[in-house]
């Protein structure tokens, strides 16, 4: 029997950019860029009775869709602007059936500072973000005190953080900025690579040029034995 599989091109954006707006579609949240106006919209963001895991950055949602498919009890949220990426993220769980994933398409500052209630997330992983290493890009760069800040109110108490990069100044810039947090980290802060923690396409290919993965935890309340 010829099945028939969805692609990637078969996901269209559903609005051009004047017509720009908030919209939630086929378990998918479109976040514009420059509204004019983010309040007032209900989402409808899967933040019912399950426990909720969060993915930014999630790129083409290779590790999530295998989380998901592995913890069907556990609702998980993909969050990624480019839309070229949210296709691939959208015909993947369509192909796989996958029933437990929540897709949105914008960016995580935007869902931060307006969509995520205050202590809905008992997950969050961030995998691979951009380092912008120069100076010069240091404002785009994560973990600036602001993004923190969001970051331990949308967290529950005991909600983990888990943060993988592969630049060495990235991982600093996150360990200096965690001091002052409200969240605690593992001791050391910096882990081994943490078992079954999954794969994604920028860990295989930093892996296959040799680089060093950092892996960093944390956690909204105080780890036992800290
Ligand atoms: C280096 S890729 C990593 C992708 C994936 N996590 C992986 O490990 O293969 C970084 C991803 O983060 C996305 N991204 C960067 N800044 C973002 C933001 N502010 N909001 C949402 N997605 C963002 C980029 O579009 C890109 O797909």
């Amino acid at each position: 029997m010829m099945v028939n599989l969805m692609k990637p091109k078969d996901l269209n954006y559903p609005f051009s950019f004047e017509n720009r707006q908030l919209l939630t579609r086929d378990f998918v949240f479109y976040i514009p860029p420059y509204l004019d106006c983010y309040s007032g919209y209900d989402a409808q963001l899967p933040l019912g009775s399950k426990p909720v895991f969060v993915e930014f950055c999630s790129g083409n949602g290779e590790w999530i869709i295998d989380k998901a498919l592995k913890n069907p009890e556990i609702q998980f949220i993909a969050v990624e602007k480019m839309f070229l990426r949210v296709k691939k993220i959208f015909s993947k769980r369509e192909n796989l059936e996958i029933r437990n994933l929540f897709i949105v398409c914008g960016d995580i500052n935007l869902l931060l500072e307006h969509f995520l209630p205050k202590e809905c997330v008992d997950t969050l992983a961030i995998n691979f973000p951009d380092p912008w290493p120069k100076e010069r890009h240091i404002k785009h760069r994560l973990f600036h005190k602001n993004f923190v800040e969001k970051v331990e109110g949308v967290l529950k108490e005991g909600g983990d953080l888990f943060l993988v990069t592969d630049d060495n100044g990235f991982s600093e810039w996150v360990k200096n900025a965690m001091n002052s947090s409200i969240l605690s980290s593992h001791k050391p802060d910096l882990l081994e690579p943490i078992d079954s923690y999954g794969s994604s396409f920028f860990l295989r290919l930093w892996e296959s040029k040799g680089k060093e993965i950092f892996y960093h935890h944390y956690k909204k309340g105080v780890y036992a034995g800290r």
